[in-house]
């Protein structure tokens, strides 16, 4: 899989927006910037527990997070919205279409989806509302979405509104088609509060309340183990509450990745980055070679991936794990999470898909044999990439 990034222009965009000037940055502008991007990465990593409520009221590190975090956030919703637009019922096919992003911050999800609809045939009109608590999040938001609708042309309209999201009986009323929350999950509710609980009621609230019956809820999270597994138990949660999974899950039950605390579910796509992304990497030591986070769609009305693909197809969830004379993968479906194993010695044309599967492909078997332990794929099991649409779409 790979996606294309923004592309240059985008680039002298945000740097023009930044520093009122399109040119390359200096030796002493770029050291400034790489030594915020590490000091936002250490905050939104290993101090998120203590991580300070208004930590972007901080010009330093809002310019790192609109230069390094935004680029890189941008596109990961093109994957949710992908997914949504292949449903045979046309879940995304609107004339118009209203999106609630909460915890926008400078309107990355905004700009990810606008660039999404920009490369379709048909455009829906977008009428945007961005709810954050620090109003410098929204200014950016405001000014970055009027550059970007000039780059892409597409009719759009955006609305702010400061406000925390546990207000959300206080936001305009739905119903909104599309809600998004793109890397907030993580950071309601304090560590010593019971997490899952209040993040579960909060979003059941939003959702009630504001998303239309055949709305689509994304939410997108950081590939950390830690708030990849917490998402995790939100979506349990919320499946309890009477919410269905639209994708990633090929299953409606209880995650089974959190039967093994070493577990947890995640993309990792390669992606096309900006010059300044990798000069930063190159001083911090970062790495932003890949776009890895975490994604949830939800929706009322029981629609699923699985629509598509059919009851019995699988989900790469992990690496290829190769090793002598074999290659496993971890898949996940309606039978939950197993190891599926090919022997080398049983490579055939058939099988030979096998080889090529990647974290996040959908996967089909026929005539693959159950071991009980694991699936093993045999020289007359035919293996099937379902989801190459998806990727060529993707590219
Ligand atoms: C990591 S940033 C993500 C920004 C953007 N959505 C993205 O994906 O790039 C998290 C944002 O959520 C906002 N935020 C955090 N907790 C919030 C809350 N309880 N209510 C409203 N906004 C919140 C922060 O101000 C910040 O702008």
């Amino acid at each position: 899989m790979f996606l294309k990034g923004s592309g240059t222009g985008f680039e002298e965009m945000l740097l023009k927006y930044v520093y009122k000037d399109p040119k390359p940055l200096t030796g002493t502008e770029l050291k400034a910037l790489a030594s915020n991007v590490g000091r936002l990465s250490s905050l939104l990593t290993r101090e998120r527990e203590t991580l300070p409520v208004a930590y972007l009221k901080n010009e330093a590190l809002r310019r790192a997070y609109l230069l390094y975090f935004l680029p890189s956030n941008l596109d990961k919703i093109h994957i949710p919205l992908h997914e949504l637009s292949l449903h045979p019922s046309k879940a995304l096919s609107k004339q118009s279409l209203r999106i609630l992003d909460i915890g926008s911050g400078p309107g990355t999800a905004i700009l990810g989806i606008m660039g999404f609809f920009s490369a379709k045939e048909k455009r829906p009109v977008l009428e945007f509302t961005a709810i954050d608590q620090v109003k410098e999040n929204l200014r950016d938001s405001e000014a970055l979405f009027g550059l970007f609708r000039e780059r892409v042309s597409i009719a759009a309209t955006l609305k702010t509104i400061k406000s925390s999201m546990e207000m959300a009986s206080s936001f305009p009323k739905g119903p909104y088609d599309i809600i998004v929350l793109s890397n907030i999950l993580n950071e309601v509710a304090h560590p010593d509060e019971d997490r899952t609980s209040k993040r579960v009621a909060i979003l059941k609230t939003v959702l009630s309340d504001l998303l239309a019956p055949d709305g689509s809820c994304i939410i997108i999270e950081p590939a950390l183990r830690q708030t990849s597994r917490d998402m995790l138990e939100v979506r349990d949660g919320l499946l309890d509450e009477g919410f269905c999974i639209y994708s990633p899950c090929l299953m409606g039950e209880k995650c089974p990745a959190l039967q093994n605390p070493k577990d947890w579910c995640h993309e990792d796509i390669a992606w096309e980055f900006p010059e300044i992304v990798r000069e930063v990497d190159s001083l911090t030591g970062l790495r932003k070679d890949s776009l890895k986070f975490s994604y949830l769609v939800l929706r009322k009305d029981g629609l699923s991936i699985k629509d598509i693909y059919g009851d019995s197809s699988f989900r790469v969830v992990s690496e290829s794990l190769v090793s002598k004379g074999k290659i496993e993968f971890y898949v996940c479906g309606k039978e939950g999470r197993r190891m599926v194993t090919r022997l080398d010695k049983d490579k055939t044309i058939k099988n030979k898909a096998f080889e090529d599967l990647m974290r996040g492909d959908i996967v089909g078997f026929e005539g693959v044999i159950d071991e009980g332990k694991r699936l093993r794929v045999g020289k007359e099991t035919n293996v099937v990439s379902l989801d190459e649409r998806i990727c060529c779409q993707r590219r």
